[in-house]
């Protein structure tokens, strides 16, 4: 029997100052062969027609419009040529300029509130570890020298696996599409790159490497071990495995040319992983007589309430609009990225942008205090609702010169509520499940980088974290890094770790009425 091959379409790609070819196969995307070329895209939803970052410009053989198209662009930019990548199919030889957003300039939270790696002297024969943390957005390690506990390089990077989805589920969504195997290339080689820079920044013998120790959250760590994500994605959400894994380079990472032992750290459940058991053994969770709270925001909230005799865990949706995601304006902590914002009435005061670049879009914690702000100066009323006359075309906050001006809109106000109080929702009802009150807990510990930058007296402010809890929060910075950390300074302690996982109980928040009321109340906007 004759197998008929698809016909392969040639395309030419402009990107910056370069240019090259794909080949597209009939009935694929123009995004799935870019990833197939191993470009460097961004693809928010996944390539879900929906976030509509994935921007080209048709010069030669252009498709005809998808629905989402028609939603994304105007009809002059339809005719000008403009679609989306991940839903253009072309039949033809096509020129397309790329427009997608690059990020590799994000700025990631390598650092937690003690001394970051110092550079200073160390013996090149002693023993030396790597601590990795693989985030959804980003990569951070840290090389370290055993003896004297010190970091004496750091590494950080985007993960690449982003070109498959800003979040998890499209990530899961791409694995379970047969694109797995490159979902692990891609990272393997990412760190394999992390680890080779390490190294010839501190010019040590990779011999002298003994130990590398992982932590991520279910879905990276799935992704990377190349495990099936099949049941990871749908009710009831089953992971293959969340168990410590020990491993070694040579299995994990054949071209780094390490020759040493590798450790991946237990999670909990698909939605708790081993960042979560990181970061709550970095802050001693298990071990303090008074209770605290953990609080990690990222593109899931995870939250954690406890002392030495239990640990209560659970996460929530929070989407990704902490990250710039699903914002009409949104953009990743890129330099350029509007990252505060003041109000004076319906005027902007002041605005700030990460490095003090021209504005390029707004990122999580700007989002945040935008809406901040427009709440303060009654735009917003307390149902979220932009007042006239911002309703249809958003509040203006940049003109961005000659380029698509930066605004909020309807949508992004949305987000944000929906985020805010599926948070607030979280923390009510683990204090409620533990018999605490705002009283009772000694310290907040907010974790990762929306926690480390976002400003708390407006994240306060919008009802996201209690007014009552004010004086206790920490930004406590990336507590998945200085848990692997810890890790490895620490030997022995990798055995009490299982302690620390059999203390903790997860909460399961879905369709839990209590959530669901706390939820529907904390939607409000009433300043605090
Ligand atoms: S719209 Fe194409 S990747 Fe999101």
């Amino acid at each position: 029997m004759q197998v008929k091959e698809n016909k392969m379409i040639r395309i030419t790609v402009l990107e910056e100052e370069k240019q090259y070819q794909i080949l597209c196969e009939e009935k694929k995307s123009i995004m799935q062969a870019l990833l197939l070329a191993n470009a460097e895209i961004s693809a928010l939803c996944g390539g879900k027609g929906i976030c509509g970052k994935c921007k080209i410009k048709f010069l030669k053989g252009k498709t005809e419009p998808s629905d989402k198209d028609r939603k994304t662009f105007s009809e002059k930019e339809l005719e000008d040529g403009y679609r989306l990548a991940c839903t253009a199919y072309p039949r033809e030889t096509a020129v397309i300029q790329l427009y997608m957003q690059k990020e590799q300039k994000i700025k990631v939270v390598a650092e937690t509130e003690e001394k970051p790696y110092n550079g200073t002297a160390y013996r090149k024969d002693s023993d030396f570890g790597i601590a990795v943390d693989i985030g959804t957005t980003t990569i951070a390690m840290q090389l370290l020298e055993k003896s004297k506990k010190e970091s004496i390089s750091a590494y950080t990077g985007l993960n690449p696996q982003r070109s498959y989805g800003a979040d998890v589920m499209s990530r899961i969504d791409a694995a379970n599409h047969g694109w797995g195997e490159q979902l692990q290339k891609k990272i393997e080689e990412a760190l394999e790159v992390g680890f080779s820079e390490l190294i010839g920044k501190a010019d040590i013998l990779k011999e002298k490497v003994e130990e590398i120790i992982i932590s991520g959250n279910t879905t990276m760590i799935h992704l990377l071990l190349g495990y099936s994500c099949e049941t990871l994605g749908v009710a009831p959400f089953i992971p293959v495995n969340t168990g410590a894994v020990r491993t070694d380079s040579e299995k994990l990472f054949p071209n780094s040319g390490l020759k040493c032992s590798v450790k991946i750290i237990p999670g909990f459940s698909a939605f708790v992983g081993g960042d979560i058991t990181a970061g709550l053994y970095y802050c001693q969770m298990q071990k303090k007589e008074g209770t605290n709270l953990f609080i990690d925001l990222g593109t899931n909230g995870e939250m954690a309430i406890g002392n030495r005799e239990k640990i209560l865990v659970t996460s929530v949706a929070a989407g990704p609009a902490f990250e710039g995601g699903n914002i009409s304006c949104g953009i990743g902590s890129v330099p350029g990225a509007i990252c505060k914002v003041d109000m004076k009435g319906r005027k902007i005061e002041s605005l700030e942008t990460i490095d003090g670049k021209e504005p390029l879009g707004i990122c999580g914690s700007g989002v945040l205090e935008a809406v901040f702000e427009l709440v303060k100066e009654a735009i917003i009323d307390e149902t979220g609702l932009l007042e006239e006359p911002y309703f249809d075309n958003g509040f203006l906050l940049d003109e961005q010169r000659g380029k698509n001006p930066i605004v909020i809109n309807q949508k992004d106000i949305r987000e944000i509520q929906l985020a805010k109080s599926a948070v607030r929702a979280g923390i009510e009802v683990l204090l409620k499940r533990f018999g605490s009150t705002y009283k009772d807990i000694e310290n907040v510990y907010l974790s990762g980088g929306f926690g480390y930058y976002v400003n708390v007296e407006k994240a306060i402010g919008i009802g996201m974290l209690p007014r009552e809890l004010s004086r206790k929060i920490k930004p406590v910075g990336n507590t998945a890094l200085a848990g692997a950390k810890k890790l490895l300074f620490q030997n022995a302690e990798w055995k009490k770790l299982r302690k620390l996982t059999d203390m903790v109980q997860e909460i399961n928040l879905g369709g839990d009425k209590e959530f669901q009321e706390f939820y529907m109340e904390y939607l409000y906007f009433t300043l605090k």
